[in-house]
C-alpha cells in the first residue's frame, strides 16, 4: 500500500498516453477526491469542464495552434509565468527544460522541433481525457485567493489519479490560450480559464515520460527556525 508520501514523491509529468480515455467513473471518483481539496471560507472556487469527447479536444487544440501559428503569443485571463524571471527560478527553468530536451536529443538550435514538442501539449501527448479548470472572474477580480485553492485542487487530481493508475501532466501552455479554449468549450462569460491536468494511460514505451526533474535541497526553499 502506497503511503501518502510515496504518492507525492513518484508522481511525475508524463507526455506520451495510450489511446485510451479514463472511464468516466474513474474520472469521477478523482474528481470526488479532488472536491475535498481546502478552500478559503470553502468556496469550492473550480469549475470543471471534464472532456473525453475526441473531436471537441481536437477543436480546442487546433484552435490554440491556429493562434500560435498566427504569430499571437498568449490570449489569456491570468498570466501564470513570471513576466520577469529572475534568479534562481530562471536558471530552474532552463535547467528544466534542457535537460528534456538533451533526454529527448533535440539541439539547442532546432527550433522546428522544439515548437512541435510544446505544441504536443495540444493534442494531449496522445491522452483522451482532459480537465479544463475554470474560475469565476469575480473571483480574481482584485484578489488571488481563488488561485490558491485552484492550484491545490489540481495537485489533489493528479494525486487522486495515481490510485487507479493514471498518470497527469498539469498544462500551463493551456492557460497562455485560456481565451481560446473559452471560446471553443463556449464556457459562460463569468469563467476564467486557468488551466488544464492531461489525464491517462502512461505510455511505458515513451522515452520521454523517463524524465524527472529533480529538486532544490531544502536549504534552498525553507528556513527552519526552532
Ligand atoms: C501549473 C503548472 C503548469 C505546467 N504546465 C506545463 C505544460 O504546459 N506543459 C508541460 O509539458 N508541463 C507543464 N508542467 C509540468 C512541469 O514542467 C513539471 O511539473 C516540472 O518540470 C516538475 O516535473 P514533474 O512534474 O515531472 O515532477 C506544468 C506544471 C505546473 C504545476
Amino acid at each position: 500500500m502506497p503511503t501518502i508520501i510515496d504518492a507525492i514523491t513518484s508522481r511525475s509529468s508524463k507526455r506520451a498516453y495510450l489511446p485510451k480515455p479514463v472511464p468516466k467513473e474513474i474520472q469521477e471518483k478523482i474528481l470526488h477526491a479532488a472536491s475535498m481539496t481546502p478552500s478559503g471560507a470553502n468556496m469550492q472556487p473550480w469549475k470543471v469542464y471534464a472532456i473525453s469527447n475526441e473531436d471537441l479536444l481536437k477543436k480546442i487544440g487546433d484552435a490554440i495552434i491556429k493562434k500560435m501559428n498566427e504569430g499571437v503569443v498568449h490570449d489569456q485571463f491570468i498570466q501564470y509565468y513570471p513576466v520577469k524571471w529572475v534568479h534562481p527560478y530562471k536558471k530552474r527553468r532552463v535547467i528544466t527544460g534542457a535537460g528534456l530536451y538533451k533526454l529527448m536529443e533535440v539541439d539547442r538550435k532546432d527550433n522546428d522541433t522544439r515548437i512541435k514538442m510544446w505544441q504536443d501539449n495540444f493534442r494531449w501527448f496522445g491522452a483522451k481525457t482532459v480537465f479544463f479548470v475554470f474560475t469565476d472572474k469575480a473571483n480574481i477580480d482584485g484578489a488571488e485567493g481563488a488561485l490558491l485553492d485552484c492550484g491545490a485542487y489540481m495537485q489533489s487530481i493528479m494525486l487522486a489519479a495515481q490510485e487507479f493508475g493514471i498518470e497527469s501532466c498539469p498544462q500551463g501552455s493551456t492557460t497562455e490560450f485560456g481565451k481560446v479554449v473559452a471560446e471553443a468549450l463556449d464556457a459562460p462569460d463569468n469563467l476564467a480559464f486557468l488551466y488544464s491536468v492531461v489525464l491517462g494511460y502512461e505510455d511505458k514505451e515513451a522515452k520521454i515520460n523517463t524524465y524527472q526533474p529533480t529538486r532544490v535541497p531544502l536549504k534552498e526553499s525553507v528556513t527552519f527556525i526552532d
